[in-house]
């Protein structure tokens, strides 16, 4: 009995990691090519302007995803991320069981750890740099205005963003289990509730507004 207990980890792992690989892909609806295209295509439009770069883009993605998929870009509904030691505010553009696509970035500049994910993630750059490099790597890897960075499922690295850093950032794979990396800060380090309270309610709000349009 207390094997089965032990074994019992190893066996949800095992399950959910198959599913990974063999059924969970199924679900995706998002390309990390058409992302990257569109991207370039705002970021020629509107050179170094954030703003008008996620209008742009926002309404590109809504042209080629429907508007069930893709939600209005909205200002006020921006909110502050901590995670990995790093710092950053984020805009909710689509939340499903196994995708999310925001936009990610900081206006001060911000360093840390990209946690390691059940998923892999896409970061296509839209103004300004992402610096990043693996343990072992002594030279960082830059990336800029159109170039796609792609974390995969189980890896690490330590990350930079300077000033004034924006992406487009979409994760295909297990994503309720990256809601912890990015929720735990607000409980052993800034306690700001009203940004738990966002965090949380605009996730859950396009998971299930997805799920009831069959969206896995
Ligand atoms: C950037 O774009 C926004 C929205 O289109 C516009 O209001 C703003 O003036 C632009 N900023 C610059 C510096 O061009």
């Amino acid at each position: 009995m207390k094997l089965f207990w032990a074994i019992l980890p190893v066996i949800f792992f095992t399950a959910f990691d198959y599913l990974f690989y063999h059924w969970l892909p199924t679900n995706y609806v998002f390309d990390k090519t058409v992302m990257q295209k569109l991207a370039r295509e705002s970021i020629d439009a509107h050179p170094g302007n954030a703003t008008a770069i996620m209008y742009d883009l926002q309404s590109r993605l809504t042209e080629e995803y429907g508007s069930d998929l893709i939600n209005d870009l909205n200002f006020d509904d921006w909110f502050l991320n901590n995670a990995g030691g790093a710092m950053g505010q984020m805009f909710i553009l689509h939340a499903s069981i196994s995708e999310y696509l925001i936009f990610f970035g900081t206006a001060v500049g911000t360093e840390g750890h990209t946690g390691v994910h059940f998923a892999d993630d896409y970061f296509t750059i839209l103004t300004e740099h992402q610096y990043a490099a693996f343990p072992g790597q002594l030279e960082r890897t830059a990336y800029g205005p159109g170039d796609q960075h792609h974390l995969p499922k189980g890896y690490r690295k330590q990350y930079s963003m300077p000033p004034g850093g924006y992406a487009l950032e979409l994760a295909q794979g297990w994503i309720p289990a990256m809601l912890p990396f990015g929720l735990l800060d607000l409980f052993s380090s800034t306690l700001d509730i009203m940004t738990l309270y966002r965090t949380v309610l605009f996730t859950a709000r396009d998971m299930i507004k997805n799920l009831l349009h069959g969206k896995f």
